[in-house]
């Protein structure tokens, strides 16, 4: 029997709750949910706040535009879904994580070790001009950015992680091997793929793929996707992109 783990939960943090209303109910991730292999809770971080006016933001000390998330809602939230605010007491597994274009860069490697290793995972979807700095000083474990360009908020990088994690964990994908073939899990890209009609519109699927020849398809499949892999993203192949 090889181990199974029976379940992550993924908690979000955000402002606009309605923003995930139905984005996690689709494909794989949908059907990791109905599997109870994955739970998602979405909250809104108003829940959180004690004050009439339910305010979740406010003004950036020492001047300048735009407001700051507050960190007492998200205090508040961490303790009620962890149960203690204090890091160095997080149940293992849990992880505590700021989406934000200050972070580290998603890579596969990163949703691999989060697959793998946590079992508690909790999404700060940040906002405005940031989040009041004591929430990254307190409370999290990892702050994760999904490129190198600047949304208006976290909520859709969080959708971003949510993704590329559940689809690794065990028994999501619905097929062993296709994790293992993805862009990424060896450090290049994936291969093209072809399906019928083998004849469309006078483009032919590559006679190789028709043929049946397994080891003669493994190395077509190998040559294309060290040629895709030269031509679109050489610096994988260069060792420029550290962890990949
Ligand atoms: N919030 C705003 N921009 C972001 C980014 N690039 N990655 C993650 N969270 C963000």
């Amino acid at each position: 029997m090889t181990a199974f783990r029976l379940a992550m939960r993924i908690d979000v943090l955000t402002i606009f709750p309605e923003f995930f209303t139905q984005v996690f109910d689709f494909g794989i991730i949908r059907r990791a949910k109905l599997a109870g292999i994955v739970g998602i809770n979405i909250h809104d971080l108003r829940e959180f706040t004690t004050d009439r006016h339910r305010m979740v933001d406010d003004r950036t000390f020492g001047g300048g535009d735009g407001m700051v998330l507050k960190p007492e809602p998200i205090f508040a939230a961490i303790e009620n879904l962890i149960g203690t605010s204090d890091r160095a007491s997080y149940p293992a597994g849990t992880r505590v994580v700021m989406l934000s274009p200050q972070g580290r860069p998603l890579r596969q490697p990163v949703a691999k070790e989060l697959a793998a290793g946590a079992e508690h995972i909790l999404l700060i979807c940040g906002r405005y001009e940031g989040v009041d700095e004591r929430v990254n000083d307190a409370l999290v474990t990892d702050e994760i950015s999904i490129g190198d360009y600047v949304l208006s908020g976290g909520e859709p990088a969080a959708v971003v992680l949510t993704d590329a994690i559940v689809r690794l964990l065990p028994a999501a994908l619905g097929s062993d091997t296709s994790a293992s073939n993805d862009s990424f899990s060896d450090g290049m890209l994936d291969c093209p793929h072809y399906t019928r009609p083998a004849e469309f519109r006078g483009m032919s699927v590559p006679q190789v793929l028709l043929e049946g020849n397994h080891a003669e398809i493994e190395k077509w499949r190998r040559q294309k996707a060290m040629e895709k892999t030269r031509s679109a993203r050489a610096d994988l192949l260069n060792g420029e992109n550290g962890d990949t």
